[in-house]
């Protein structure tokens, strides 16, 4: 079945969890769909996973021009593909409606994600009044690490306010999803009560809208460190068709994640 937002909107009416997972080129983006994963997240993190630099910083427009038409050529437009806006594509206006026209018209994507609160309200004003679908990501912000590193965001109550009033805002703005990465779950939990959108957790508990992680991750395929709040869905499994579709209905049934997995409060 073919994903829109009306759709989610329906989901998290009815409390159903969004099933999300990155996906980097066609053959892994065929077999999330066969799976029944809802949406495929090209996430600059193919910067790490992918091109096997240490942070997302070097991923370029192009890079994500050429990893969405990969992963639409194998997703055939079932799930819902959201296409990321690497570092630095995102400075000016003009450059963010410049970046998300080429994530949509050349890569086939049907949303484009920005990363950030306050400082991209006016974007995704422009964004969303010339029609195009916006997911907003607030918490751990990769394209920050140089600045803030990967720390669990919101943890007192101040900064836990600050990021419900620009989840707040980013809806108001006209995001119509937003992933929350590394915040407590109890703030996770506020801030998806809070907002009609769905929002899409990782590492962020599991009183979220539906989950979002890193295919790599989910199939044992990272090298080093996988994050914790992660699992290997391919132990167990006899396909990676198989692991996907393990962690569509782990997630589905809210066995995913489990206890072990969520942030502490
Ligand atoms: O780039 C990415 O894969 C992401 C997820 C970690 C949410 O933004």
């Amino acid at each position: 079945m073919k994903r829109n937002l009306v759709y989610f909107q329906s989901l998290k009416k009815q409390s159903q969890p969004i099933v999300c997972l990155t996906a980097y080129d066609a053959a892994f983006a065929h077999w999330a769909a066969q799976a029944e994963v809802d949406v495929l997240l090209v996430g600059d993190s193919l910067g790490m996973v992918v091109q096997g630099h240490q942070n997302t910083l070097s991923v370029s427009v192009d890079d994500m021009v050429y990893h969405t038409k990969m992963v639409q050529r194998g997703n055939q437009h079932q799930a819902w593909c959201i296409a990321d806006l690497p570092f630095m594509s995102d400075a000016t206006l003009e450059q963010v409606l410049q970046t998300s026209g080429r994530l949509i018209k050349e890569g086939g994507a049907d949303m484009v994600k920005l990363e950030g609160g306050t400082r991209v309200l006016a974007f995704v004003k422009a964004l969303s009044q010339m029609g195009v679908p916006v997911c907003g990501h607030l918490g751990l912000l990769p394209q920050s690490v140089l600045k803030k590193g990967y720390r669990v965001q919101g943890r007192d109550e101040s900064e836990a306010q600050r990021l419900l009033d620009e989840a707040l805002a980013l809806q108001e703005a006209g995001v119509d999803m937003l992933v929350l990465e590394c915040v407590p779950s109890t703030l996770a939990e506020r801030i998806s009560q809070a907002l009609k959108i769905p929002v899409i957790g990782i590492g962020a508990g599991a009183n979220t809208d539906g989950q979002v992680l890193v295919v790599y991750d989910i199939l044992g395929l990272t090298p080093g460190h996988t994050p914790s709040f992660s699992h290997n869905f391919l132990q167990g499994s006899s396909s990676i068709k198989e692991a996907m579709a393990s962690y569509a209905q782990a997630v589905r049934q809210r066995r995913f994640p489990a206890a072990i997995h969520e942030m502490k409060a």
